[in-house]
């Protein structure tokens, strides 16, 4: 065994500020002309605002196929229902993971709380054997995501993947991911292994701070190379992002919006059955 190595950050991404739904204004770093897709992942949103105007329109129903669809919310509550009966309200720490497969329409309905509304929200690609599968629902409470110190001076909220013992409760997901919201103290380092075929990125946002050795701004995004594990060190105040990770498909990828498949006639047959109105209970 040879000795660790850090993962060198090989890009650094300013989110392009732009509108989706009904006039929501994102932060978006996936899922752009500079950077389409970051192999599983799709499409990586920040969101968040004291103006309603800039939020409260929404997404309104819209058909999802071929992915996995993950909502954090740090401000506020979004308001969900969907064509299984399922109505819900992602509040304030809470997660939100669907596994779409062959389908699911939703509405997603941001609210402040104060006004306040903030969230994350990220695509991760299926591979071509799970496409098709039946939709799958986690709703992570605030209260199940563990809040750990796994050394001085760094609070980690585990979201999805291991630290030590603890496994977080974000589990079953086809791509072995991680998902981690992390502070990190003034002069206080991380670190984390992370396997090395594993895609991997971190999105900074409150404080600046040193990740891998790079000092980067908050509301960027950080992509990192090959390597072992990542360090992110506390600035001047302390840091916090969210850590990402997960295995790339190498597969073809086919999208059109929100529906992500393999091949241009998989998205042609998923648009016949929209029209059709035979959308997502067909094969
Ligand atoms: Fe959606």
């Amino acid at each position: 065994m040879g000795e660790k190595r850090i993962r060198p950050v090989i890009k650094v991404i300013e989110p392009l500020r732009m509108s989706d739904g009904v006039g929501v204004k994102v932060r978006r770093s996936i899922g752009t002309p500079s950077l389409s897709y970051l192999d599983p992942f799709l499409q990586f949103d920040h969101f968040g605002s004291r103006n309603p105007e800039e939020y409260q329109r929404g997404f309104p129903m819209h058909p999802h196929r071929g992915l996995e669809t993950i909502t954090y919310v740090l401000a506020g509550k979004v308001k969900y229902k969907d064509n299984l009966g399922k109505k819900e309200e992602i509040i304030t720490g809470d997660v939100q993971w669907i596994t779409a497969g062959r389908g699911v329409i939703h509405e997603e309905m941001p609210q402040g709380i104060g006004n306040h509304m903030e969230a994350f929200h990220l695509w991760v690609n299926l591979p071509a054997s799970l496409k098709m599968c039946p939709p799958r629902f986690q709703e992570i409470k605030d209260a199940k995501i563990p809040w750990m110190n796994p050394m001085k001076g760094v609070t980690v909220r585990l979201i999805a993947g291991q630290i030590g013992d603890v496994v977080g409760p974000g589990t079953g997901m086809a791509g072995n991911l991680l998902l981690m919201d992390i502070t990190v103290d003034c002069d206080h380092v991380f670190h984390y292994e992370i396997q090395h075929d594993l895609t991997a990125f971190a999105y900074i946002f409150k404080g600046s701070g040193e990740y891998c050795g790079t000092n980067i701004e908050p509301l960027r995004m950080v992509v990192f190379g090959e390597g072992d594990y990542v360090s992110i060190k506390g600035g001047l105040q302390r840091t916090r992002s969210l850590l990402v990770a997960g295995k790339p498909l190498g597969e073809p990828v086919a999208r059109f919006g929100p529906l992500v498949m393999n091949t241009n006639e998989e998205i042609e047959q998923t648009l016949r059955e929209i029209r059709n109105q035979t959308f997502p209970n067909s094969k």
